[in-house]
């Protein structure tokens, strides 16, 4: 191992492994060890910082490593993002790029958390699906030996690049440019699959490769909201588990590096009505699992900022993909009024959701039970009274 590129980072190493120790993320000694040993900014030399430049408008700028007094900002417990999209990325000044982001190297303390999630034991073959910066595949084999991690990402040129990286502090784990939802391209088995890119659904290939008894970490994409489950898969291939107490949403799988998904869309029923509701933008955006019950009702639903072509005014919209919609506006998130367009009982789903979380007590996610059948079919479940929601198999 390259122990000069330890040795300059490592007193930002060691707070940061102090601090996700002293958040509850790293959990065991394993994995504070394992934190220990792998320099972030190897994995992050540069990244790219969100800020609103002179011109008002907000932009993507570059950082390095290196520079004199950024080593440690790559050793806070923040995302950072790594890759824009050359597609959409457009060049606003010598360092700085607007465009959507690709790839980014995960928040410290939500890889630590799932990492622990996982709950591998020695020996356990590992696949990562979303190989990005290299950084987590470099944790694993930090834990588990080289021998045992395995890891893919859609842009090749992001795996040569973590391979490289990987290689200069001594790892050499078996990397793919592939197209992750179809799990590892040599078919193989694994005891753990952790993917840090979403999806809608738990693709057939990542239980197929999972060895009954083995178990995965992803997040799933419901529309509305998702959130990440830890899963076992049995010998029927059918995998089941509950949502985990970690929180965290990833960036979506795309099927083509140079490709992002959008979802197919009706276009907008024209405005059907306004009327008193119960429910406020600010119950929607101040509470997470109430978004993730609302995305069990609502299957297909999205949820985005709208903002009123005339008046400019900001609200938080609800729509369905036969073009119905709701929207709340955001002004002060109490507004006690809905306006909708297409079908009114879209908005009823929502007062009754919120009506029967609030009733249960207000659960949290790790209070739902998560199952992926071996047709393809999920379902949702309130774990304490079995309350159950099938959410298809988007
Ligand atoms: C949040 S980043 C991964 C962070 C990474 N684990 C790390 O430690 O830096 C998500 C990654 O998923 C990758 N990705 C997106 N769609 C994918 C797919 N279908 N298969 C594999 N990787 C994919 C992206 O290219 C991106 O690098």
């Amino acid at each position: 191992m390259n122990e000069s590129a330890i040795e300059t980072a490592r007193p930002y190493v060691a707070a940061l492994v102090d601090e996700l120790t002293a958040a509850g993320a790293i959990r065991t000694p394993a994995w504070a060890e394992a934190f220990a040993a792998v320099p972030r900014h190897t994995f992050v030399p540069r990244w790219y910082e969100q800020e609103t430049n002179d011109k008002g408008i907000t932009v993507w700028r570059m950082e390095n490593a290196l520079r004199e007094g950024r080593l440690a900002r790559v050793y806070r417990d923040t995302t950072l993002v790594t890759a824009l999209d050359p597609e959409s990325a457009e060049q606003v000044d010598k360092s700085a790029w607007t465009g959507i982001p690709t790839s980014s190297s995960t928040l410290p303390s939500l890889m630590a958390g799932m990492l622990e999630d996982l709950a591998v034991e020695d020996g356990n073959r590992v696949l990562e699906i979303g190989t990005g910066t290299g950084y987590n595949a470099a944790l694993l084999c930090a834990r588990l030996g080289e021998q045992c991690v395995y890891s893919v990402d859609v842009d090749a040129d992001l795996v040569e690049a973590a391979q490289r990286r990987l290689s200069c502090i001594g790892y050499e784990p078996q990397l793919a440019p592939a197209d992750g939802r179809k799990g590892y391209p040599a078919r193989d088995q694994f005891d753990r699959v952790i993917a840090t890119c979403s999806v809608p659904n738990i693709p057939a290939p990542w239980i197929e490769q999972t060895r009954p008894g083995g178990a995965i970490v992803a997040d799933v994409a419901l529309g509305i909201e998702g959130g990440l489950v830890r899963l076992t898969v049995d010998a029927k291939q059918r995998a089941q588990g509950q949502f985990t107490a970690t929180s965290g949403r990833f960036m979506a799988a795309r099927g083509d590096a140079q490709t992002y998904p959008r979802r197919e869309r009706a276009p907008y029923a024209a405005e059907a009505g306004t009327r008193p509701t119960t429910v406020t933008a600010g119950d929607i955006r101040g509470h997470y699992p109430f978004r993730l019950l609302l995305a069990f009702h609502l299957p297909g639903a999205e949820l985005v900022y709208h903002s009123d072509g005339a008046t400019g005014t900001m609200s938080l919209q609800l729509q369905h993909s036969d073009g119905s919609w709701a929207r709340v506006p955001l002004a002060g998130d109490r507004v006690e009024t809905v306006t909708y367009g297409g079908t009114s009982e879209f908005w009823e789903q929502v007062e009754e959701a919120w009506k029967w979380w609030n009733d249960a007590g207000r659960p949290a996610q790790d209070r739902f039970g998560y199952a992926r059948e071996p047709d393809g079919h999920a379902s949702v479940w309130h774990i304490p009274d079995g309350r159950r929601w099938n959410i298809g198999a988007q």
